[in-house]
């Protein structure tokens, strides 16, 4: 019995003695009131099924405390709720705030190794269960970056066609140059930044500008600005829309999940899995 010796577990034991023995008092006093008392007063008029009401004033401390309710919900609602006040999850948020601060002030100027590095261990964590640990897309299941980012990746998207990033032109449609040399050119005239040959400018000029705008910047805004496809600028844009494909949808990482030098490293890092 070393337990009872302990004055804190006898303290508890007292306590929950003196609770039962309140409780079974409380309890068998009210049971005898119910079976005991007889209300009196004069009865109102009005009868449902045999049963009548008295004509009793409300008890005065229980309507002052409902006016108190009232006027204190009043008070509470327009001056009192705790706007400023301490809260954990703004405690929280701030914590995060300035260990972000810190994190981006001390990864100001990455050098592009530091970068790669970020990069790979933002993407294991926070892309590769989607895109798979190679960045493969695994199967289809979401974009392959050995792909996409490169000349072969608009081949894909010409092929295929384009959804889901929600611009203000919508989607893009599949096909729209259906000769294999003709979507090449044209797909190598815009991953090199819409320059080279002729005949690239030619296929780009008839079918693609209409919507992505002559100097390929999308139109202000209707559509990707396809001078950054390949660059990290494209990729923080994608992140910060998010994307639904084929099989699935690419939730936006656009909540602070991700720091924006956080960004900048998983870019450059899935855009260094392509092969150019
Ligand atoms: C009818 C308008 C339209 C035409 C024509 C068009 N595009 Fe697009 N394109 C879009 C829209 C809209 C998107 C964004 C779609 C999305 O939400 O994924 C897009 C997206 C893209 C992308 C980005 C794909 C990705 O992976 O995010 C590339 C690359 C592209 N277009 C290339 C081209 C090329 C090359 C042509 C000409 C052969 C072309 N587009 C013609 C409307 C068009
Ligand atoms: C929940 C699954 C999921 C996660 C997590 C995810 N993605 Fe994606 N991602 C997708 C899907 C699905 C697509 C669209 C594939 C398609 O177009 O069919 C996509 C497409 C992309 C594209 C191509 C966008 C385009 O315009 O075609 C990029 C770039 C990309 N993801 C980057 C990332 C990065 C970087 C991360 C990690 C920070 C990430 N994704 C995390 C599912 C995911």
């Amino acid at each position: 019995m070393n337990w009872l010796s302990d004055n804190v577990n006898q303290l508890a034991l007292i306590g929950a003695a003196a609770i039962v023995l309140i409780s079974i008092f409380v309890v068998g006093k009210y049971i005898k009131q119910i079976k005991d008392d007889r209300a009196t007063g004069e009865l109102a008029e009005d009868s449902w099924d045999g049963i009548r009401e008295f004509k009793n004033p409300i008890p005065t401390g229980w309507a002052l405390a409902f006016l108190g309710t009232m006027i204190w919900g009043i008070w509470y609602w327009l001056v009192g709720y705790p706007l400023n006040a301490f809260s954990q999850i703004g405690q929280y948020n701030d914590e995060v705030k300035a260990y972000n601060a810190h994190f981006e002030a001390k990864w100001a100027n990455p050098d592009k190794d530091t970068l790669m590095g970020m990069g790979e261990g933002v993407y294991l964590v926070q892309c590769a269960p989607c895109h798979g640990i190679a960045g493969d897309g695994i199967d289809g299941k979401a974009a392959g970056f050995d792909r996409w980012g490169t000349a072969k990746g608009i081949e894909d998207t010409i092929k295929n066609g384009s959804q889901g990033l929600g611009y203000p032109m919508g989607d893009m449609p599949a096909g729209l140059v259906s000769d294999p040399d003709a979507i090449s050119a044209v797909a190598n005239y815009v991953a090199s930044g819409l320059q080279g040959d002729a005949q690239g400018a030619e296929i780009y000029a008839a079918n693609c500008a209409s919507c992505h705008g002559e100097d390929g910047t999308g139109l202000g805004g209707q559509s990707p600005d396809l001078t950054t496809y390949g660059k990290t600028a494209f990729v923080k844009d994608v992140l910060k829309r998010g994307k639904y494909g084929a099989i699935g949808i690419m939730p936006p990482f656009n909540d602070g999940r991700l720091t924006d030098i956080q960004k900048e490293a998983v870019a450059t890092y899935i855009l260094s899995l392509g092969e150019k």
